[in-house]
Order: structure tokens, then C-alpha cells, then sequence
């Protein structure tokens, strides 16, 4: 399975495909959470691309592409993946697009998340996350026991830089701009699956696993 979680920041990609990563049993490749990496790491990729991701702003598409490139010739990657925030411009679909053919494995779905904007602010400013890998929280749809301390861990939970609210409105207006286009890009394709992403995480689930096992 072959797989794009498409949608705005705060559409519950992550959430969604960490679910369906343990339920395909294939990985899910963040360029989120690479980047991140890369940024505590303090590797050349990482320092070129803190201030653009503090600034709510899309990371050069060059920069990204080879990251992912590089991530998707690992071995676990052989039987599918679930890219997780990439592609995000269209530059970025096109090479992905060409890497694919080359291999002989196109994509086989795109999943695109359909949220209130409304919405996504709050869940965005409400995220807690364990600096121990161990999850996500959210101050009020996915409290911890104790206030501000992981479950699993203890350790104190960070709040994204980037998940101030006008960090959240520039990366809004990225996604408006750059990713949007998307859409009637792999709708083009006949892969495009839209999904209703409001409501119980659950529901959310089904509904994707239902798109994806159509495909599968
Ligand atoms: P990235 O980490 O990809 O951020 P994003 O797309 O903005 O996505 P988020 O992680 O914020 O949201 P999500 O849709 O995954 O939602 P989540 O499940 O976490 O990218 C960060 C930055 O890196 C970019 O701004 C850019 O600088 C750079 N970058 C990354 N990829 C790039 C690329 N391809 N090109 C260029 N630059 C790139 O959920 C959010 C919150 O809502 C959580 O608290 C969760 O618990 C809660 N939640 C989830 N579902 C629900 C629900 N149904 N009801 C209530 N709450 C919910």
C-alpha cells in the first residue's frame, strides 16, 4: 500500500496515519518529523531549515524532496509507506511522481482530510507533544492524567514553536497557496479519497481504513 495523507495543518494526519501504520503494518514517513529531527540533531539540513519551520513557512522544495527520496529506499519501505505531509507543493508531487514511475510503484490512494478551518486552530493550539517520542496530547480532546506531564514518561510536554496562533495562520495560508492545488492534481489521477475528518478520532479511522483497504 502506497498511500498520501493529504490536509490542512491540524486535519489529524498524524493521528490518522500512526493508526493506520499499526494497522497495514508499513511505515509512515513524516517530512514533519524528519525535519524535526534533523532540526534537534543540529545536522546541515536541520539548521538551513529551523527558521523556516518556526516561521510557519514550507522548507525549499529541494531540501524536502531529498529527504524523502533518501527515506523511501530504506527497507521497510519495500512493501509500501504512508507519506505523512508530502508532497505539499506541486513541485513536490511531480518529482515524487517521476521517483515512482522509475520504481514501477505509483501511488495508490490519497487520502485528503476535509476539516472545519475553524477547527484546526484550536486543535493546533491545544497540542501538547512528549519530547520522549511518546505521543501527542491535546489540552482538551486528549488530556494527560496529570497536567502538562506525558502518561507513558513523566516529562514535561513541549508546545510546537510553530503552534502559536500566528504561526498557525501562516502555515494556513501555505497550505491555502502551495498544497490546495493538490487536490484536483491527484484528482486528476483517479486516486483521491476525501474524507470527513471532523468529529470522534474513531469514526475518522474507519472512514480511512475503509478508503484504503478499497485500494489494497
Ligand atoms: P508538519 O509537522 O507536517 O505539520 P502540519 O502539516 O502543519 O501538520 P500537523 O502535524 O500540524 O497536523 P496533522 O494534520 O498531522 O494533525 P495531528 O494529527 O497532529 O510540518 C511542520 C513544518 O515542517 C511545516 O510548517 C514546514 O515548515 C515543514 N514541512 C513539513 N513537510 C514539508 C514539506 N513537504 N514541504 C515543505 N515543508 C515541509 O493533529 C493535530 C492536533 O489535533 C493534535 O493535538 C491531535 O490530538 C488533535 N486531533 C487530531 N484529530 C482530532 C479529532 N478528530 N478531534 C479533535 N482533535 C483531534
Amino acid at each position: 500500500m502506497r498511500a498520501i495523507f493529504l490536509g490542512p495543518p491540524g486535519a489529524g494526519k498524524g493521528t490518522q496515519a500512526k493508526r493506520a501504520r499499526d494497522l497495514f503494518s508499513i511505515p509512515q514517513l513524516s517530512t514533519g518529523d524528519l525535519l524535526r529531527q534533523a532540526v534537534k540533531e543540529e545536522s546541515e539540513l536541520g539548521l538551513k531549515a529551523k527558521g523556516y519551520m518556526e516561521a510557519g513557512h514550507l522548507v525549499p522544495d529541494e531540501m524536502v524532496i531529498a529527504l524523502i527520496v533518501e527515506r523511501m529506499q530504506q527497507p521497510d519501505c519495500a512493501d509500501g509507506f504512508i507519506l505523512d505531509g508530502f508532497p505539499r507543493t506541486e513541485a513536490q508531487a511531480v518529482a515524487l511522481e517521476r521517483e515512482l514511475e522509475e520504481r514501477g510503484t505509483p501511488i495508490e490512494a490519497v487520502i485528503n482530510f476535509r476539516v472545519d478551518p475553524e477547527r484546526l486552530v484550536e486543535r493546533l493550539v491545544g497540542r501538547r507533544i512528549c519530547p520522549n517520542g511518546h505521543g501527542e496530547y491535546h489540552v482538551r480532546f486528549h488530556p494527560p492524567r496529570a497536567e502538562g506531564r506525558c502518561d507513558v514518561c513523566g516529562a514535561e510536554l513541549v508546545h510546537r514553536p510553530d503552534d502559536h496562533e500566528d504561526q498557525i495562520r501562516t502555515r494556513m495560508r501555505a497550505y491555502d497557496q502551495d498544497t490546495a492545488p493538490l487536490i484536483a492534481f491527484y484528482e486528476s489521477r483517479g486516486v483521491l479519497h476525501d474524507i470527513r475528518a471532523d468529529g470522534d478520532m474513531d469514526g475518522i479511522a474507519r472512514r480511512v481504513e475503509s478508503a484504503l483497504k478499497s485500494v489494497s
